[in-house]
Parts: C-alpha cells; structure tokens; sequence
C-alpha cells in the first residue's frame, strides 16, 4: 500500500492528479479509511500493531502529498517565469499627444507677464447682460458703439420685453464685476473669449481679449505708458515700435490706441520693422461714470484701463498673417507653425 501510493505521487503530474491520489488513498471513503474500519474485526492484539502502523503510513502519505503539491507549485510557478517574460528594454510606442493652443500660450504668457507687475487675474461671464456689456461702460442704449460693435444677441421668448442678453462683445464688463466686487484700489487682467459679428484677415466672430485694469489714488496716463511698454518690451522679447493714437471710448477720457510696428507682405507678418502698423489694443483713463458704476466713488480714486487682442498680438509673434486659421483646427497649419509635432 505503502510503496503503491508514494509511487503515484511522486509521479503526479499536476495538482488535480494529486488530488484524485489524495481522495483514494486517505480521503473519507479511501483506502486507510477501509483498512481503518477494518480494524474493529481485529482481535485487540492485532489492532495494537495494525491501528499506529495505519496512522503513521497515514501521516506519510499525507506529507508526501504535501511536498509534492509544493513542489508542483514551484515547477508552475519557474514555467511562468520562463513563458512569460517582458522585454523592458523595447522603446515604448509612441502615441499622438495633444499640445497647447498658440493663443493658449500666449494667454498664460501674458498674465505671467502682468503677475510680475503685481497684476493678478480676474474672470467674467461670456454671455452678459446689457447693463454690463453696454450701460455701465457709459454706452447708453441709443450710442452709436452698440451698432458699431457688431453685437450678436441672444433670444427672448415672445411677449418678454426685458432687454436681450448678448455674448460680451469686450472683455471690460468684467472691469465693472470686478469693481463691485472689491473696490478700490485694484490692479487686475481679465483674459477671456469675445464676440463680434465680424470675418476677415484680422477678425474672427470669437477672438480672445484681455482687459487690465489698474485704480488707485494718483494713477496716471504715464503709468498706462509704461506698463504697456514694459509688457512689449518683455513680451517680443525685444523693444518693438509702439504708436499711441488718440482716440475715443465712452468708458475712457482720455483715451488712446496702441499699434505695433510690423512689415506685412507676401504672406508674412513681423515685428520690429516695416512701415505697416497693427492696431493692438485700446486704452485710457478710466471714465468716471464707470467708476460709479462698479460703485467707486471718483473723487477719490483714478485708474487706467485697456484692451489688448490676444489673437493680434500672437499673430504678430507668430509670424502668422490670417487671424482665421487659428481656430481652424487643421493640424497641418499647427505643425507648419511647429504647435503640434
Ligand atoms: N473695450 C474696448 C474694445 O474692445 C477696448 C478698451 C478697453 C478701450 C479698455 C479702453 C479701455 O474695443
């Protein structure tokens, strides 16, 4: 008995033919289990040999059973190792990855730029009311900027006659939130999407401004000047030819407009040379309308304001002559310009 089990388990070949020897030989209806019953036949000399001899030929059987289904385990386990292996030192696949938006970048590089003049960032919602858009940037109801803006409105249901919302046609609402929300003094940008009906080289129906806005007891023309200089200056990388025009905004007085030197010919647009010249921005001091309007009171406080076209001035960067393919989504023309790889 002894040698037929041993013999069948040292040459099992998995667990579940171990198993099968395990139930036959020692499991409840298995062989030792009969020789065990048996003994009750037994005069009690005989069981006195037989009943240990069974037991320890029991507890033989049940360590070979165990060391053979540890050693099958290892076998399993080394065949494992050597089937499944990996190669760690394959390159990985490459897989398409996505980039930053050129006039993304140039909006994150514009508030790092504000931040280091103490500038910090401030948002605004794209769908506004009139009141914030148009009334409290002194453009009352019958001004000629409201036309001249292009606005594209949103719809009333019928019989609602409360003046319709509109997709802010300028990021200078937000200089009005802003106002009410924290006072005076404050110095802040608020980058963000425009709407405009309006399509050529230089204009898109959504295109991308940031307002700045800087109040204070005895801020000036001058500090407008050079803020915007220095910006230039740190945002080409190089001092580039900046021409302040007079000009007219019913939310400033006085007022100005910013246009950057550049040659525009052939295709391509650069800065720093030329006698072509991009309008970038508007600017002035604040009016003191607006002022009372975001609740601040003007004889005590003054501040300049602006609005700069991020699109423009990425064009400008970028070398890029059509406003247009940027919100094209073609990657050909992201990777001509090296934004996607
Ligand atoms: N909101 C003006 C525009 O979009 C720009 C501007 C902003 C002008 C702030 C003056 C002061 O044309």
């Amino acid at each position: 008995l002894r040698q037929k089990y041993l013999e069948q388990i040292a040459n099992a070949a998995d667990e579940a033919g171990l198993e099968d020897i395990r139930l036959a030989a020692v499991g409840k209806k298995g062989e030792i289990a009969l020789k065990m019953r048996e003994l009750g036949k037994m005069t009690p000399e005989e069981r006195q040999t037989a009943g240990p001899a069974l037991n320890a030929l029991k507890d033989e059987i049940n360590s070979a059973l165990s060391g053979k289904k540890a050693a099958l385990a290892d076998a399993a386990l080394d065949e494992r190792l050597r089937t499944e292996w990996l190669d760690v030192t394959l390159p990985s696949r490459v897989r398409p990855e996505g980039t930053i938006h050129p006039v993304s970048q140039v909006m994150d590089e514009v508030a790092a730029i504000f931040a280091d003049m103490g500038f910090a960032v401030a948002e605004g919602p794209q769908i506004e009311t009139d009141w914030y858009n148009f009334d409290a940037l002194n453009i009352p109801g019958h001004h000629p900027a409201r036309a001249e803006m292009d606005t594209f409105y949103t719809h009333r249901a019928e019989g609602d006659n409360r003046p319709p919302h509109v997709l802010r046609t300028h990021t200078s609402p937000v200089q009005i939130r802003h106002m009410e929300a924290n006072g005076a003094p404050t110095r802040i940008i608020c980058p963000g999407r425009v709407y405009r009906a309006d399509y050529d080289q230089t204009h898109t129906p959504m295109f991308h401004q940031v307002e700045g806005l800087a109040i204070d007891k005895d801020i000036s023309m001058a500090n407008l000047k050079w803020v915007l200089e220095e910006f230039f200056t740190a945002y080409f990388g190089t001092s580039v030819k900046t021409r302040f025009r007079a000009s007219h905004f019913p939310f400033t007085e006085p007022s100005a407009e910013v246009d950057i030197q550049c040659s525009w010919q052939d295709g391509t647009v650069k800065v720093g040379e030329g006698d072509d010249w991009l309008e970038v921005l508007g600017s002035g001091m604040v009016h003191p309308k607006v002022l009372q309007a975001g609740g601040i009171d003007p004889a005590d406080w003054q501040g300049f304001a602006f609005g700069m076209g991020i699109d423009r001035i990425a064009m400008l960067k970028y070398g890029i002559p059509d406003l247009r393919a940027f919100f094209d989504s073609d990657l050909r023309w992201l990777r001509h310009y090296g934004f996607a790889s």
